[in-house]
């Protein structure tokens, strides 16, 4: 079984992903790190984003891993753990603007086309264009979003616990410019699959979400047998 999760940064796809995974005993995978993998590899190399080849090189050659259980997962990059180093906000900014690149977008394809096929269970996929073009016929899509302000105030208490400084105000900013990136850029920006089931997990809390989720799943289960 294939699961397909999109939307915007801070809707909750993580999150729920790793939560449907756990339940399922699917196997989770966090695409939006494999893009900040590659940003990351592009900083060390000390290249410049607008060196396109260079940067699909990097992507071609750079070995990402996800290794571990979906809420104690470790990122390598070559070998090395990189698991909160990609968490930055400037990695965050690095990896959508590397994700506008069209020969890193098809390098990543097919490796989550790998991934997620090898699966034995099947597999939880999270990102912006899982349902659109990675798997586009996968058994379920979902697509999460939520008001700008509710995801900053999500992602800036999130911040918080995690000790780094920032403010609401800047949050927010830096929510609406990735958010503008994401859904404007050429090659598979973020959009809602016909097909995907829609969820704005504004006002509701996350067992609501998890729950309305796992009902559609079952539906969908039901209906295929
Ligand atoms: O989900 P995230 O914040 O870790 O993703 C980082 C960036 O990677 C995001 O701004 C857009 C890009 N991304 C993408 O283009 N396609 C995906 N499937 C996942 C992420």
């Amino acid at each position: 079984m294939i699961i397909a999760i999109d939307g915007p940064s801070g809707a909750g796809k993580s999150t729920l992903g790793k939560m449907l995974a756990k339940k399922l005993r699917l196997l989770y995978l966090d695409t939006g790190a494999m893009y900040r993998a590659v940003a990351l590899a592009v900083t060390k190399a000390g290249l410049g984003f607008e060196a396109k080849e260079k940067v699909a090189d990097i992507a071609e050659k750079a070995k990402i891993d996800l290794i571990g259980e979906p809420d104690a997962l470790k990122i390598f990059l070559d070998g090395d753990e990189v698991t909160s180093e990609i968490r930055t906000l400037q990695i965050a900014q690095a990896a959508s603007v590397v994700s506008t690149n069209s020969e890193v977008r098809k390098v990543m394809v097919r490796h989550q086309r790998e991934i997620g096929n090898a699966a034995p269970n099947g597999c939880v996929l999270e990102g912006r264009d899982i349902g659109s073009v990675v798997f586009p016929d996968a058994d379920i899509k979902f697509f999460l979003t939520a008001k700008p302000e509710a995801r900053a105030r999500r992602r800036y208490e999130e911040d918080k616990t995690r000790g780094r400084v920032s403010t609401y105000e800047q949050t927010l900013a830096e929510i609406n410019e990735r958010d503008q990136r994401d859904v404007s850029r050429a090659d598979s920006p973020l959009t809602i699959a016909e097909d995907a089931v829609v969820i704005d997990t504004s006002e509701l809390d996350l067992t609501e979400v998890f729950e309305a989720m796992l009902a559609k799943i079952s539906e969908q289960r039901a209906s295929a047998a």
